[in-house]
């Protein structure tokens, strides 16, 4: 039993399902006037947000209060972290409010591991240093699946920066579990060395991507970067830039935002029909919506180690969300 979401390697295929399938309802909730339930009312949430972040951070905070949750929203900047308070003490400090759930974003890999260790509640993980973005990648699944009914046997080919990314080791292990077929796409110095070891293929050159379902661009991270990976920005551009004509009129256009224009997109197809990007930051609130659900109303938590026999997520003992 797990009490927290840290990585995709915590959930099994039928816990992914689970928590799509949830996410739809919500879908439907987000489709009333009203778009509250009151599943989370009286309860806790803590996002503790110690790098930059637009959606995940705004998204995790509409998903606690369409839940009714009672939220605290912590950015580094302007709280006691800017004084030299220890992750720790944060999170101790916080734990005197009894919170159900932290959301932690922090530059450092492993820092939601730590903090679910000093924590009772159930912490999520929004982004640890190049590890993982779980819910980035649960996201990324349900949009998809929405546009295309189902994800068994697709080609995704994730583009770009693979070395310094989260969301590309999530997504990896994500599609891989729903059935995909995943290959990594970039510059030699920008792929790890390993990358194979979680089931994907590697290419350096964008030969052969017009076979792919979905091209997922990935976000050049010069914040992560000590010295230069590529020659320029422009060489980049030229070899793994995504544009009108490398971008087939069936296939999808992901990334996980924010984009740097006129780097790994065109301008073109950033605003294409093919482009899922809108739908991905949409996505973002039903899905965290859904991951709050079944980590904290879901009949108890069990995001059971994948391969574990009966690893199911338990199914939640409420039925469908009501409105509040
Ligand atoms: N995709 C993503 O994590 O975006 P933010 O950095 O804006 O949260």
């Amino acid at each position: 039993m797990n009490k927290d979401l840290l990585s995709i390697e915590d959930l099994t295929r039928e816990d992914i399902e689970h928590i799509l399938d949830r996410a739809e309802s919500f879908a439907e909730v987000s489709g009333r006037a009203i778009k509250k339930v009151p599943t989370l009312r009286g309860r806790t949430v803590i996002n503790l947000f110690y790098e930059a972040s637009t959606r995940t951070s705004s998204s995790f905070e509409l998903a606690a209060k369409r839940l009714s949750a009672d939220l605290v929203s912590i950015k580094a900047a302007g709280s006691a972290a800017d004084k030299g308070e220890s992750l720790k003490d944060t999170v101790q400090t916080l734990s005197a409010y009894d919170p159900a759930a932290i959301v932690i974003r922090s530059p450092h890999v492993g820092a939601a591991a730590l903090v679910a260790r000093w924590s009772a509640a159930a912490v999520v993980n929004a982004g640890d240093g190049k590890h993982e973005h779980p819910t980035q990648a649960l996201l990324d699944l349900y949009a998809v699946r929405r546009r295309v009914g189902s994800l068994e046997g697709l080609k995704i080919w994730i583009v770009g920066d693979v070395l310094h990314s989260r969301v590309a080791r999530s997504n990896i292990l994500a599609f891989r579990r729903m059935g995909c077929e995943v290959t990594v796409c970039g510059p030699p110095t920008l792929i790890p060395r390993d990358v194979e070891s979680l089931g994907c293929t590697v290419r350096y050159s964008l030969e052969g991507s017009s076979r792919a379902d979905v091209i997922y661009a990935l976000r050049m991270q010069s914040e992560r970067m000590e010295g230069s990976f590529v020659p320029s920005l422009r060489e980049y551009a030229a070899r793994f830039q995504i544009d009108g004509r490398r971008l087939g009129p069936h296939q999808i256009l992901m990334h996980p935002g924010p984009v740097n224009r006129g780097v790994e997109l065109a301008a073109e197809v950033i605003d294409s029909p093919q482009a899922l990007i809108v739908a991905q930051v949409e996505a973002g609130v039903v899905v965290r919506m859904a991951v709050l659900y079944v980590l904290l109303a879901g009949g108890g938590p069990s995001l059971a180690a994948a391969g574990e026999a009966g690893g199911a997520m338990a199914r939640p003992a409420e039925s469908e969300p009501q409105p509040a």
